[in-house]
Formats: C-alpha cells, structure tokens, sequence
C-alpha cells in the first residue's frame, strides 16, 4: 500500500450515493456499525430471522447480499441493534413469541466478527410480570453499562423511555424506570410514543435521542433528552429538549424519519446519522420504510444538529476514509490532562517523541486513522508522516510510545474500545497495553507511554 504524501492527507470523501442506501422490505430502524473495513447493517426483518449485510462503502450497502446471523424462535423481528462491548458483538432485538407478550432478546457474538456466529443469551427482563419492551438500545455512562428501551408504563400506559442497569450485556440487574414520556404536543401525533433510543456521546457529554409521535404517520420524529448528572436511572437527571432534533421535509418528500442509529466514519472525522422514512405522508410503520444516511454537524454550545432529511435526489459524497480514500485528521485528545497528542518539538525523523501538548490544532496535532483488520488502526501523524508506535515491540507497562516509519507491524495497530461519553481507549495490537497520559501529566509536554488498560481517564481519548 503506497504511503500519502508526507503533508497531511486531504480528506476525501467515499463513493457518492443517493438515499435509500437500502431498499425494502428489510429496511426499517437501522443500526450500522463500521468495523475492520466494513460496514455492518441490521434491520427490521418482521421474519424469525436476523440478516445482516456488509458493504466497504455506503454506496456499496444497496446491492450487499443480505446473510442470516441468526434465526430466532419467535416472529415478526424488530430493530435489531448491534453493538461491541469489551470483545464481543452483541445483537439485541424484539420478537413475538408464542403465549407472551412481545420481549427483548440477546445474542453474544463468538469472537469478534459481526457476522457471528451468535449464541443466545435469551431474554433480557427489563420489565416486571415479564412485560413487553422493544427498541433495547445500550449506553455505557460513568463507567457502568444500561439499558435503554421502550415499554408500556403501568402507572399511566403511556409508551416511554425507560433505563436499567445491566450486570453484563445480556442481563438487568433491576427492572427499568422511566425517563422519558410522551407528553409534548410534538410527541403525541397519531398516537403519544417514545421509543428508538439510541445514544450518542461527545466530549464527556451524553445526549439520548429517540424517536417521538407513533410511526403510522408522518409525524415520527426525532427528539432528545440530556443528561445532566446524577443517579442515570433517575428522571431528573435527563432534560428534555422542548423542540424535536429531526423531522418531516415534505419539500423533500421525507416523511416519518426517525428509528435511527448513528455511525462514525471509517477515519473517525464524521458522524453520520442512519435513519428511516417513508416517502409518502399516507405511509406508516409497514414495510414501505427505507434507510437513508446523512452526515451530521455540531452547534457551537457542543449539542448534536442533525438538519432535515435529505430527497432521495439528493446526491451525497460518502463517508471520510472509505475504500481507501485518504483519512481527514482529527484530535487525540485525553480527558484527564485535556491536552492534545502531540508530535512532540515538530520531529520528522524515525524515534520521534510523542508528548501531550495545548491543544491548538497544528499540524503536530493531526492525526489520520486508516482502518488495518479487525477493529485495528494505522494512526499517522500529519506533520511527520510518521506512524504511532510501540517502541522496541514493548509488552511491559509503562513501556514508550513513539514514531515510527509506517509499516503496518503489530506495534503501530492500535484499536479504539468505546468508554462512553465520547471517549475510547486506545489498545496496542502488540502490547495490549492502552496509550496512557503517564503519570497523570496535565502539563504541556506531559508524557505519554502504554500502561496496563484500567478505564481510567488518563487513558480515555476523544478522537474528533
Ligand atoms: O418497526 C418495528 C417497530 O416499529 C420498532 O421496534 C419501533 O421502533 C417502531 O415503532
């Protein structure tokens, strides 16, 4: 693979394409997920089965063969969502089953293949009585993981937001509780429903989308609650945003969108939002729904700005970094000092120093991910053209990190575990060892070196 110049890459765009990226009938409430070169997409399949394509492209997703991943033991499947946690892929989905209500199911993945194979963890008892709960959506928040999904409220029927502690990913360590219900005119358009959950962190803030008003209509939107702090399972620590993030563009002819799922882009640099919607306002929730992907921004006080959907002649560049197109920089930056990875005194030369320094967005501070295998990435910097490097194939903690000519070796494959809130640790191919703010620095020029992987915020990274 030839090596960009060594200025820094100009972020190019992937293969153009035009919305729905996929078609009917299995094409309702999408989660895409990029890993390891690929695209990863599940969907609504109203089957016993869950069938899953896998494309290098966006562009590429329409004509991706679709393959069953698993074949439940109930019917009519729904909002598949899939999602790593630690090492594992995990698939949760709602089924019908005979004699009961409509549950939440859990697959554990055997390695590390989003294809599988699957093993079922059965259901997930999110609700007391064994009650119905659709839509189970993960957020990882102040170290502990939960569950947020939609469910009848017993107190007043209500279909709202809920949330529950999980012990591990397939199992409640209590029943749920509500956080969110139905109750702004916006959420309550043929018929009052909260449900589609999905969580999208940044910058140590974390923001809860959903979708709002019921999806036999056009008004199906999307809203968001905040969190500001506090016990997670409480419903004063989420605020509601008065006004919905996402919604119909009749001069478009988008009607209904909402379901969604976000994804980043194989470089790291996008957030991209994967929704679905009708394109006619006498649609509902059948199978007349189709997943169409866009690109989102961020406002200056640091919340998500999603736009309007996009018409399906509209015609949009792809993701940053697919299919080798060359990868736009971002910003490592850690949550404990708040400093910037930093090519360390502008060096160029094989053995260069890697320090943290004020951020300032030189190019001493521009870093380009390019994807490698499985999960793993080729982070390049943009002044030295130098790769990120586990000095001398180190396995020991506190062991140096460096640059390094780009070679494609072990040591300079590091691989990004979400920690939530926006935040991932960076895993050494090599070492196993995570990219670590030694000695908890917090001055510019604090050092960086590989220290045995803890979750603390001295190895936690936000890559924008
Ligand atoms: O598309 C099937 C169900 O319809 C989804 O689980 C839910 O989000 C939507 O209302």
């Amino acid at each position: 693979m030839s090596l960009p110049s060594a200025s820094p890459a100009q972020a190019a765009p992937g293969p153009s394409f035009t919305n729905p990226v996929v078609n009917v009938p299995n094409s309702a409430d999408p989660t895409l997920v990029f890993h390891g070169g690929f695209y990863y997409y599940v969907a609504t399949t109203w089957s016993s089965d869950v069938v899953m394509r896998r494309s290098t492209t966006v562009a590429g997703l329409r004509n991706a063969p679709e393959q069953v991943v698993f074949r439940t033991a109930g019917t009519a499947m729904w909002a598949p969502h899939l999602e790593m946690i630690g090492d594992r892929w995990y698939l949760y989905y709602s089924v019908e089953q005979s004699g009961g209500p409509r549950r939440t199911h859990a697959l554990e993945s055997a390695g590390t293949d989003p294809l599988g194979p699957y093993t079922d963890r059965g259901i997930i008892h999110l609700m007391p009585d064994n009650g119905w709960a659709i839509d189970a959506s993960p957020l990882r928040l102040n170290g502990a993981l939960y569950m947020t999904y939609s469910a009848f409220s017993p107190q007043d029927g209500l279909q709202s937001l809920y949330i529950a502690p999980l012990s591990n990913p397939w199992t409640a360590g209590a029943h749920g509780t509500r956080i969110s219900a139905p109750t702004l005119a916006w959420e309550r358009q043929d018929g009052a429903v909260n449900e589609g959950s999905f969580a999208l962190q940044r910058n140590g803030r974390t923001f809860l989308t959903y979708s709002a008003s019921h999806c036999n209509g056009p008004h199906y939107k999307l809203g968001m609650l905040e969190y500001s702090g506090g016990d997670p399972l409480a419903t004063a620590s989420w605020a509601k945003s008065p006004q919905p993030i996402f919604q119909r563009n009749d001069a478009a002819g988008v009607f209904g969108p909402g379901h969604h799922s976000f994804f980043t882009s194989p470089d790291g640099s996008e957030t991209w939002i994967a929704y679905h919607a009708n394109s006619s306002a006498s649609q509902g929730c059948g199978t007349t729904r189709t997943t169409r992907v866009q690109k989102i921004s961020w406002n200056a006080d640091g919340t998500p700005n999603l736009g309007t959907p996009v018409s399906t002649s509209t015609v949009l560049q792809g993701p940053s970094g697919e299919a080798g197109a060359a990868p736009a920089p971002v910003a490592l930056r850690n949550r404990h000092s708040g400093l910037c990875l930093d090519d360390y005194d502008w060096a160029t030369t094989p053995g260069a120093e890697v320090r943290q320094w004020t951020c300032n967005g030189a190019a001493v501070q521009n870093w380009t991910l390019t994807p490698t295998e499985n999960g793993y990435y080729r982070i390049r910097n943009g002044h030295s053209g130098l790769c990120l490097d586990n000095k001398d194939f180190a396995t020991a903690p506190g062991s140096v990190v460096q640059q390094w000519t780009c070679n494609g070796a072990t040591v300079q494959q590091w691989r990004p575990v979400p920690v939530g809130e926006g935040y991932s640790t960076l895993v050494n191919r090599h070492s196993g060892l995570c990219l670590d703010n030694y000695n908890w620095g917090t001055a510019p020029g604090a050092e960086v070196r590989q220290w045995t992987c803890n979750n603390n915020n001295a190895q936690r990274w936000s890559i924008t």
